[in-house]
């Protein structure tokens, strides 16, 4: 049984982390959260310490280690913007490291974590989970079996409606979140460059505080992208079916479809890294350079 911390544990995606680490038959030993509203704690670990400031999360963690007990992974569940520094934290405690999408705001932010891997002998892994998702799998070795040479056109869309609250939050802050293409999109600019190859050129067309668009050309497909939150963008047909959130993706015509099978993905990519198969923390620069490029794009 391996033994987890995690940070950032009172926020919506921290539940699926905790349940991943029951799930795959670990335990929670302490969080940290800067609010204290996180009685979610006592559906998965009751027993775990809680603690609201970093200084006495880090004075426990360092008790359990002068006792004895072994701090396997840091989960990481907080803002982007938090990412390195929580990651560092972990793994200068001498754990591996589990952290959310997007890993880090910036490309040199990788550099110098893969330093601090190389000191430590620990490793990050990230949440890559459409790289995991059994459709899209299916999808990349169909195109990993097409001829050389061969384009494909693809349109991505991706509406999901988020209230006014969003742009108070941390995520509607482009220095904490990266902004639309870098905190929603990133997920999708991974996906699509693990399935047709290095971005040869990107023009961004639009890139708001709530919609975001522009043209990839990728190795293998140009791409078509546009991500919004405003909920106004979502057809009809699909709010009529009290759906919020609407995703597309289509290539060379024909639609691919990828909207179920999500929520058990923290499950699977734990027990990907727990069975040592977890994705590197190199595997994540290309598209953190690519939504890097698109945030600071001209246009
Ligand atoms: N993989 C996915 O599908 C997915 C979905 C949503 C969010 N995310 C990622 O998960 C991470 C968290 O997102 P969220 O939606 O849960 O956000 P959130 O705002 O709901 O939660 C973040 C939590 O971190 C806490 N926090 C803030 N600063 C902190 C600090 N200095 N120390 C400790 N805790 C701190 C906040 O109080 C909050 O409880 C982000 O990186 C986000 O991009 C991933």
């Amino acid at each position: 049984m391996k033994n987890f911390v995690l940070i950032g544990v009172g926020g919506y995606i921290a539940p699926r982390h905790m349940k991943a680490i029951k799930d795959t038959g670990n335990n929670l030993l302490a969080a940290l959260d800067k609010h204290d509203s996180v009685g979610i704690m006592d559906s998965y670990f009751p027993d775990a310490e809680f603690f609201t400031e970093f200084e006495r999360f880090d004075r426990h963690v360092e008790k359990l280690k002068r006792q004895g007990t072994k701090i396997d992974y840091v989960t990481v569940c907080s803002p982007n913007y938090l990412h390195d520094a929580h990651i560092r934290f972990g793994l200068r405690i001498g754990a591996d490291v589990i952290c959310e999408k997007p890993i880090v705001l910036n490309p040199w932010n990788i550099d110098s974590l893969l330093d601090i891997e190389k000191e430590t002998g620990k490793n990050v892994f990230s949440i890559l989970q459409l790289r995991i998702h059994p459709a899209i799998i299916a999808l990349k070795e169909k195109i990993d079996a097409t001829p050389a040479g061969k384009k494909f056109e693809i349109d991505l869309k991706y509406f999901t409606s988020r209230g006014h609250w969003y742009h108070t939050s941390w995520k509607g802050d482009i220095q904490k979140s990266g902004g639309i293409a870098t905190n929603i999109g990133v997920h999708f600019f991974d996906m699509l460059m693990w399935i047709f190859g290095e971005v040869h050129e990107s023009t961004v067309l639009e890139h708001g505080s709530e919609t975001a668009s522009g043209k990839l050309e990728l190795e293998k497909a140009t791409v078509n992208w546009l991500l919004s939150i405003d909920g106004n963008k979502i057809p009809k047909h699909a709010k009529d079916a009290g759906k919020k959130t609407y995703r597309t993706l289509s290539i060379d015509g024909d639609e691919f479809e990828f909207s179920e099978g999500f929520t058990e993905l923290h499950t699977d990519s734990y027990n990907q890294i727990l069975g040592g198969n977890g994705f590197p923390l190199i595997e994540t620069r290309k598209a953190i350079q690519l939504v890097h490029d698109i945030r600071n794009a001209k246009f």
